[in-house]
């Protein structure tokens, strides 16, 4: 058994998140080892024209301050997501506030965004969008809110001119369930406003748009979605990410831990996001690129994703159980499935289940 085998277990007996921060450490440092993409034509993706290695992303989250971008692409994903970032550093909510539920496979979090702020994700992606790795990855932005702003509007706007200019797309996320309020700004008139706004802000600072991607809740019912689809079909949102983790707990929960508050993630979240995203392509009309995301923890798990509607998949739970060896196997199963089922590309998967 190697070191990188070894880490998992010890890693799992840390609390989660000391673990975490344990991680980004052995990450930054060099001690995963430096894998090669195998990169592999039949994953290529061209989304939004741009064009993937992979269809396979690390999920918001995991990297909120833009530390680990390099290593995180090493491990073999296509595209990694930094954030949620807030304008200004915060806290977040006291500890304990992340909880393993280990037999479910799954996470409870209620981090509520702590974040060192724009300005230090601005100055670390710039330094990383200056060398050779940084400038052919492909990396999304995700934008947070401070939780003692009055005026969200004005944080995702100030995030997205901060940010944009390192950006391949940015998400504005109105999602998490840590959050007060944040959520709300789901509705058709709010998010209408608040996508009108951010765009007013790339126009003022004079940075050309990348692609503005929502990333939604898995619990939004069926109107929310009908009016989310209809905004997304408008010029302004140009993806959805779907979804967030879920403040739903699904009866089947082993874990000690399920009775705490927060947003449930893994595989738990799995038949839910994935229903949600399917209902969401349907509702699109397959016109829409769509990112799939919640409890993807095998090759079956993305491609079940890529068939319901998603262009591109993200993960984060799985890592924490599997290590980070799941995403070369991911990728390696999800060609295999991509081959025998006769598909040249990943596109042509998109959204088969509904054929
Ligand atoms: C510890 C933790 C922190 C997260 N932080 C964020 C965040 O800052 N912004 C965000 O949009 N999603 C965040 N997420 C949600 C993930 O990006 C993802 O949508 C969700 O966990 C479902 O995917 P998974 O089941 O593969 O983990 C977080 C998830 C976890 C587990």
């Amino acid at each position: 058994m190697n070191g990188f085998a070894l880490a998992g277990p010890l890693l799992r007996r840390l609390e989660p998140e000391a673990a975490h921060i344990l991680t980004l450490w052995l990450l930054r440092h060099g001690v995963f080892p430096r894998l090669r993409r195998a990169d592999d034509p039949r994953l290529l993706c061209r989304v939004w024209g741009l064009d993937f290695a992979n269809p396979l992303g690390l999920a918001a989250g995991f990297d909120k301050n833009a530390q680990v971008m390099g290593p995180m692409l090493r491990l073999g994903f296509g595209h990694v997501e930094v954030g949620s970032v807030t304008p200004r550093a915060q806290p977040g909510n006291p500890k304990p506030r992340v909880f393993r539920l280990t037999e479910d496979r799954a996470v409870i979090n209620r981090l509520g965004f702590p974040c060192e702020g724009l300005a230090v994700a601005a100055t670390r992606l710039a330094a990383f969008r200056a060398t050779p790795a940084g400038r052919s990855a492909r990396l999304g932005v995700n934008l947070g809110k401070n939780k003692d702003s009055a005026d969200a509007a004005a944080d995702y706007a100030a995030g997205a001119a901060a940010l944009a200019p390192f950006a391949d797309y940015l998400v504005v996320n109105v999602s998490s369930p840590n959050t007060p309020g944040l959520r709300a700004l789901q509705s058709r008139a709010a998010l209408e406003g608040l996508i009108g706004r951010v765009r007013r802000a790339l126009h003022d600072a004079e940075v050309a748009p990348p692609p503005i991607l929502v990333k939604i809740a898995p619990d939004l019912g069926p109107e929310d979605l009908a009016d989310i689809a209809a905004v997304a079909r408008g010029p302004q949102v140009d993806g959805l990410i779907v979804g967030n983790t879920t403040i739903q707990r699904p009866p089947t929960l082993a874990g000690r831990h399920r009775a705490e508050a927060g947003g449930l993630s893994g595989r738990p979240l799995f038949a839910l996001s994935t229903e949600v995203l399917a209902q969401v392509y349907r509702l699109t009309e397959g016109r829409v690129p769509l990112i799939g995301v919640g409890g993807i923890a095998s090759a079956e798990d993305a491609y079940a994703k890529i068939r319901a509607g998603a262009s591109l998949v993200q993960f984060y739970t799985a890592l924490v159980y599997q290590g980070p060896g799941l995403v070369r196997r991911i990728a390696a199963g999800l060609s295999a499935r991509l081959a025998r089922d006769g598909f040249a590309k990943v596109a042509e998967a998109v959204g088969a289940d509904h054929r």
